[in-house]
């Protein structure tokens, strides 16, 4: 066999769990901080957020589509499946969520960058959450749902 299974699922299921984990974690505390209405802790929240979305979830985003191509490539399953088409709809629905979220991020860090612990948060920066938890659903929907595909593999024929 070219490629070893057991490493492949094990480096697919272990960047899963960075994707999944830091989507999740990053999201408490962004919604936490926010909810803090604290101007330092949304000032030090959204850059540590942006930080970790470098450091571990865009390798994970990267890593998942590449070791799920391999992974199908080693099983022999078929790439017009049925599976593969929700699978492929699903990730690109994530990604399409996942992108301006990142965007949204950064702009917060940006905005509350230089302000002082006392100062008012700007009206943007309600604005920019807003977007920012309107897009974090659908992201986290696509993720679940592709965790249920995965384990369950309905429709691989
Ligand atoms: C981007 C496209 C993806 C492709 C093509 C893909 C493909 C695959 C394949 C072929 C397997 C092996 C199934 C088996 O051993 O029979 C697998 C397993 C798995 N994938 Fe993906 N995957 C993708 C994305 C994801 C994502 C986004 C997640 C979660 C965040 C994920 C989580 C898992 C898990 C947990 C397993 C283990 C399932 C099991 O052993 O029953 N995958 N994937």
């Amino acid at each position: 066999m070219l490629y070893d299974y057991q490493l492949l699922k094990l480096i697919h299921i272990f960047s899963s769990t960075f994707l999944w984990g830091t989507g999740v974690g990053t999201a408490f505390f962004m919604v936490m901080a926010h909810l803090s209405n604290n101007t330092e802790t949304i000032q030090r929240t959204t850059k540590h957020v942006v930080i970790a979305d470098w450091l571990f979830t865009t390798p994970a985003f990267i890593i998942q589509p590449i070791s799920g191509y391999f992974l199908m490539e080693v099983l022999n399953y078929s790439f017009k499946s049925q599976w593969f088409f929700v699978v492929a709809a699903l990730y690109s629905i994530m990604a399409i969520a996942w992108f301006p979220v990142v965007y949204l991020q950064d702009q917060m860090r940006k905005l509350t960058k230089n302000l002082n612990a006392t100062d008012e948060l700007p009206a943007r920066y309600h604005a920019l959450f807003k977007r920012w938890i309107s897009l974090g659903f659908p992201a986290g929907i696509a993720v679940i749902s592709l965790f249920v595909l995965m384990v369950y593999k309905p429709w691989l024929v």
